[in-house]
């Protein structure tokens, strides 16, 4: 029996009043009831690139080139936004594209911008090596005072992550918003690390939202991918323009892929901090371990922030090994079921080593000045039994206690 059109976009008419895990499963996939349509449950893919008219005046639908637009990748948009709890989502090639499309579309030459001094490194090179037309100031956003004085005139955008990468450094996003918006700024929040289900930066004072969705939004390590959200028209309107015209889209298959990714985010980020919680208590009690940082902690300086403002506190930790280069170095080639690699927020444990890996073109001076040392090594806890991965830590670091 058909239920009528009604019905079923009460649903889409709605999508703002459910919850998180509501969105991720229903927002962009209503069933298209009417009569002669297929009732496909999930959103279809949609592969053509090109979109038949039926006359030079008469497009048969509102889709003509898929650059421009795209069911499949329309609908995981609305998906994306609805997730993040904005108007607008735009899917990006990569996250580095949507960076670049935000940056492209809202700086001019000479303009200022601040970021958090422990960004992610691509983002920086991004920053540095491309945008050498742009001023910026990489400051300890946690220090208000400085922000506030690090503000010219001609500071366009302040740019946050939290926690940062590998130091799980916290930014108190509203009271940075509330500067930043006394002097006109744009704040940029990149949200890769805790994904929209444990941190909703729209609400905290964030006007943009960038993702690297290749990492907890994807899943599964298999799709590379970027997202700019917000709900500011003027800032979207800008922003799709170099979206069309500068083309870094998502494609199809992939847009698709994402959706498919989603609609488990919840799951998968309970599951992912529950590990991470257990293994960051049992690293903490061992004795070959200096330190560990994972903002869930009590022992994290700042635990209490994140309390603050995100209802979770992620999938990824650092923990520094007592010893040395070659200590850290050893306890990874024992690893079994960690793989050592550089990217995060699949459903696999990775672990890497960021002295010689994610951070080793950042020079010595810095990293020690921030304290990213020879023996710190990062985790991307994945969704696997908690016992096992604390079993196969503990076999590693047990070859470290023969040897010494
Ligand atoms: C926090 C953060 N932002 C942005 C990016 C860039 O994303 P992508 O690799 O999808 O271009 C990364 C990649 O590791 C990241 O960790």
């Amino acid at each position: 029996m058909r239920r009528n059109l009604d019905t079923v976009f009460i649903m889409r008419r709605d999508i703002n009043k459910y919850g998180f895990s509501t969105r991720a499963v229903h927002a962009g996939e209503e069933p298209n009831y009417a009569e002669g349509a297929t009732g496909d449950v999930i959103s279809p893919l949609h592969l053509t690139t090109t979109y038949a008219w039926h006359n030079p005046s008469k497009p048969v639908s509102e889709y003509d080139y898929v650059r421009s637009s795209n069911p499949t990748r329309g609908a995981y948009e609305t998906k994306l936004a609805a997730i993040e709890y904005v108007k607008y989502g735009l899917a990006f090639a990569s996250g580095m594209a949507a960076e670049n499309a935000v940056l492209q579309a809202l700086t001019s030459t000479g303009d200022h911008i601040i970021g958090f001094d422990d960004l992610y490194g691509g983002t920086r090179r991004l920053f540095d090596k491309v945008y050498t037309n742009l001023a910026i100031s990489y400051i300890d956003l946690n220090n208000l005072a400085l922000f506030e004085a690090t503000v010219r005139p001609e500071t366009k955008i302040v740019w946050i992550e939290s926690p940062t990468n590998p130091l799980t450094k916290i930014c108190d996003i509203a009271a940075v918003a509330e500067i930043a918006h006394k002097h006109g700024l744009i704040v940029v929040v990149d949200n890769t690390f805790l994904s929209p289900y444990f941190m909703k930066p729209a609400a905290l004072g964030a006007d943009i939202i960038v993702h690297s969705t290749t990492k907890y939004i994807g899943g599964h390590s298999d799709v590379l991918g970027g997202a700019v959200l917000t709900s500011d028209d003027e800032l979207y309107e800008k922003i799709k323009a170099i979206q069309n015209n500068c083309g870094a889209v998502l494609s199809p298959f992939d847009s698709y892929l994402n959706m498919r990714g989603i609609k488990t985010l919840s799951v998968r980020m309970e599951q992912h901090q529950r590990n991470a919680f257990a293994i960051a208590r049992f690293l903490e009690s061992h004795p070959k371990v200096n330190k560990v940082l994972y903002p869930g902690l009590e022992s994290h300086p700042q635990h209490e922030l994140i309390k603050r403002q995100a209802s979770g506190f992620g999938g990824m930790l650092s923990f520094e090994l007592k010893g040395e280069l070659e200590d850290a170095e050893r306890v990874m080639n024992k690893l079994v079921l960690f793989v050592t690699a550089e990217s995060l927020g699949g459903v696999e444990s990775l672990i890497e080593l960021p002295v010689k890996m994610t951070h080793v073109h950042v020079d010595k001076s810095v990293r020690d000045a921030i304290g990213i040392t020879d023996t710190l090594m990062r985790v991307s806890v994945g969704i696997e039994d908690a016992k096992d991965l604390i079993a196969d830590l503990e076999q590693a670091l047990g070859e470290l206690r023969t040897k010494s």
